[in-house]
Order: structure tokens, then C-alpha cells, then sequence
């Protein structure tokens, strides 16, 4: 195991009725701004319940954060921020609520000339407003995490600092049962890669780590398909919600090495071509598993025997059968596993290279071996 220095301040607040437990969380002097999107926790009493939690602090709303946050609608919040003087932020929604609350917590205190180079330049945050976080779609890991994806045209770009991490997270699967199926099935994608991008890479011997992962990826695989055969099952709802944050809030990605390649070339897609994330997700990783089997050899056949019980047949047939059933449990949860799924083709190919390349792309993997050659055959292996 590798060494590594582990603290997740989030408080967690699950189960149903929470949203009232944000009124002790927010001290009564603040000026709360509400965060949220399109409009979703108006039709499923998410509003009232955080309005009625607010009775007694000052506060006011900012809607239509969109689904990969936009810096230009961003930069709005901020702006709000300024002239009205807010001092704490409440995101109430999914992961890109949630992102672009964190991107707007440290661009609201950003001292330099442009708030975009947080993102472009990786400039360092030195302070962000405090904030705190209503989930209503487990995917991201975002309750609990210092990480958020912002986009610009076709940039869509990530930065990571504790300054942003959530204060606290209420976590109340019963606000998950308006979600459409398609949310429901990419919220579990999502939530499946983040596990395997910090679980199959290479030994080092980190047995809690491995074993935790793969007891969140065989929930998913119980209860990702469960959810949307019986959507009204709150039970399923509740083990999903804590899966998903379990899958990236830190814990199990200490001490190993991680492998972030699925997502980096998945953000291309998303950028290029606005495909839902966990959708570009589903589409790039048992590619990187087909291409990157030397590297990974070790952690696929354990994946192989210890979630889907695979032990006969020859290293390649082993790997080959575990690649395959992740990607039946992916069609299963109905998301595309080919470029051609979402209608792209070589020709889209290098669309996407371009983009890896500009935004420094060329280095992925746990080793830092995936260059933009390698990155193209995964493309290739996924057409
Ligand atoms: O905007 P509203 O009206 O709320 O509707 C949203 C949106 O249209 C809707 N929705 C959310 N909760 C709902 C609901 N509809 C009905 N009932 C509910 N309870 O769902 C749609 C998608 O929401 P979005 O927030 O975009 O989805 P998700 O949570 O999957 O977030 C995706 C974003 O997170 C980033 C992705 O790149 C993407 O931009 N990620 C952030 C990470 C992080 N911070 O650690 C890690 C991830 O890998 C990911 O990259
Ligand atoms: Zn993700």
C-alpha cells in the first residue's frame, strides 16, 4: 500500500426527512444563496423542504445551473454574489449543481484576472465561500468530495481543492424517486466507473481498499438494475445513494494508484458531442480494459473471479469474459458500450484526439503510459 494522509470533513445527513437538519448546519448570521438547475426540485417538494428549513436565515435563489455546468452561467452566481454579498452557498441537486456551486464558492473569492484559469491554468484556490450540499442523483460523489467538472464550449475541464469540499451533504434517497430511468441508470454507471478507475490498475497490496471496492461494485451490480425494474423501492434508492458516494468520496482511492482515462477521454465526448457523462463513460471503459489488459492483467482476473466468480479457462479467456459481463451489466442498465451506439465513427476519431491533445491529454493511466496513439486505439476498440 502506498502512504497517503486521509480526511473527509463532510457531514453526512442520509435517510428521509433530512433537509431539516441544514437549519443547524448553517449558522443564522449567513447569507445563504440556493443554488440548483432546470427546475427538477420544484415538481418533487425538494424546494419546500429546503425552503422551510431556511425559515430563519436570510437567503435568496439562483437557478438554471445547467447539466455540465456552464462557466458562463457560473460566472452569473458570482457576479450575484458580489453585488448582494452572500457568504454561504447551498447546492441542491445533482453532481452538476453541485460542480458549478464549488466552481462559483472559489471563483466568488478569486483574486486573480480571469476565474477561468481555476480551471485552465490549475490556479491554485487560496479561499472559497463555505458550502453545503441536498443531493437528489447519486453519480458523482460530488456531496463528499474537493473535485468538480466545469464546461466552456467544448471545454470541459476539472479542479480539485479542499477549499471546496462540502461543509455537509444531506443524502435523502426519497428525493432520487423522481428521477427518469435514464438518470437513474447513468447515476449507477457513473458511480461503477469511479470505482473502477481507482480498483483496476495494478497490486499493491491494499486489501481494504479492494475489498471495499468491490463490495460497492457488487451493490451496483445487485441494485443498479433493480432500480429500474421497481423504481418505487426506497430500499434500492437508499443502497444506491450511499454506494455512489462511498465510490468517490476519497476512501477507497487511498493509498492506490488510480487510473483516470476512462473519464479523461469520456469528457471529450461530452464536450464534443453532449453525451450524457456516464454514457461516455459506458462507452469508453471496456475499451481501456481491452487495450490496457497488459498493464492491468493482475486486477482483472481478480475482478474476474471475485465479482463475477470466473475462475476456468486461460488468462485471456478469463479477462475476456469479465470485460463481457460488464458489458452486459451495462446494457442491462441500457446505456450505449460503442461510439456507434451514440452514432459516431472513425471519422469522430480525430474530433476527439485534437481535443485530448489541447487540453494535455497525453500521459493517462495509472503508469502515465497512455499516450494519444494509445488513447486512439481505445477509441478504435470502442467504434
Ligand atoms: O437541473 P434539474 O432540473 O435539477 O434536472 C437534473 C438534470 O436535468 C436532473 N435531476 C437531478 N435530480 C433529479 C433530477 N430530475 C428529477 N428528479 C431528481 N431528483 O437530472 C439531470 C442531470 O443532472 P446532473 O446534475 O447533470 O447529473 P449528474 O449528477 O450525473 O452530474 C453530472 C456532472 O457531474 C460531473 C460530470 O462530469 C457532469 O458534469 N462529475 C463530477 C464529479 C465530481 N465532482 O467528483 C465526478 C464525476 O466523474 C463527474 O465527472
Ligand atoms: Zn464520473
Amino acid at each position: 500500500m502506498q502512504k497517503f494522509t486521509y480526511q473527509n470533513p463532510t457531514r453526512i445527513h442520509f435517510g428521509e426527512g433530512q433537509i431539516a437538519a441544514i437549519a443547524n448546519d448553517i449558522p443564522k448570521d449567513k447569507k445563504v444563496l440556493v443554488i440548483y438547475g432546470g427546475g427538477s426540485i420544484k415538481k418533487n417538494g425538494v424546494y419546500e423542504q429546503v425552503s422551510a428549513a431556511l425559515a430563519s436565515h436570510e437567503w435568496a435563489e439562483f437557478a438554471g445551473v445547467e447539466p455540465n455546468p456552464q462557466y458562463d452561467t457560473l460566472m452569473k452566481a458570482v457576479e450575484k454574489i458580489r453585488n448582494e454579498k452572500f457568504d454561504y452557498l447551498l447546492a441542491v441537486g445533482g453532481g452538476s449543481v453541485i460542480d458549478g456551486t464549488k466552481f462559483i464558492a472559489a471563483a466568488a473569492c478569486y483574486e486573480g484576472e480571469d476565474p477561468w484559469h481555476i480551471l485552465a491554468k490549475q490556479h491554485t484556490v487560496e479561499a472559497a465561500l463555505p458550502l453545503g450540499c441536498v443531493l437528489t442523483l447519486p453519480a458523482t460523489g460530488s456531496e463528499s468530495n474537493k473535485g468538480a467538472v466545469v464546461s466552456r464550449g467544448k471545454d470541459k475541464l476539472a479542479f480539485m481543492t479542499d477549499k471546496v469540499q462540502p461543509l455537509f451533504a444531506v443524502l435523502d434517497p426519497t428525493t432520487t424517486l423522481s428521477l427518469s430511468p435514464r438518470q437513474v441508470a447513468n447515476g449507477v454507471v457513473d458511480a461503477f466507473v469511479h470505482v473502477m478507475e481507482q480498483y483496476l490498475t495494478f497490486p499493491v497490496n491494499a486489501k481494504v481498499q479492494d475489498r471495499f471496492a468491490e463490495g460497492l461494485l457488487l451493490n451496483l451490480i445487485e441494485e443498479g438494475p433493480k432500480a429500474l425494474a421497481t423504481p418505487d423501492d426506497l430500499d434500492v434508492r437508499a443502497n444506491i445513494m450511499w454506494t455512489a458516494t462511498q465510490a468517490l468520496n476519497g476512501l477507497i482511492g487511498v493509498g492506490v494508484p488510480h487510473d483516470w482515462a476512462t473519464h479523461m477521454i469520456g469528457h471529450e465526448l461530452t464536450g464534443n458531442y453532449g453525451i450524457d457523462h456516464a454514457r461516455t463513460l459506458s462507452i469508453v471503459l471496456p475499451a481501456v480494459m481491452k487495450e490496457r489488459r497488459a498493464d492491468k492483467e493482475a486486477k482483472l482476473l481478480q475482478y474476474a473471479e471475485r465479482i463475477f466468480g470466473i475462475r476456468e479457462g486461460s488468462v485471456d479467456e478469463r479477462i475476456d469474459a469479465a470485460i463481457e459481463r460488464t458489458i452486459a451489466f451495462f446494457k442491462e442498465m441500457q446505456v450505449p458500450t460503442r461510439l456507434a451506439d451514440v452514432k459516431l465513427g472513425e471519422s469522430d476519431i480525430d474530433v476527439l484526439m485534437s481535443s485530448l491533445e489541447s487540453h494535455g491529454m497525453t500521459a493517462l493511466g495509472e503508469h502515465g503510459n497512455i499516450t494519444l496513439n494509445d488513447s486512439r486505439a481505445i477509441l478504435e476498440a470502442a467504434l
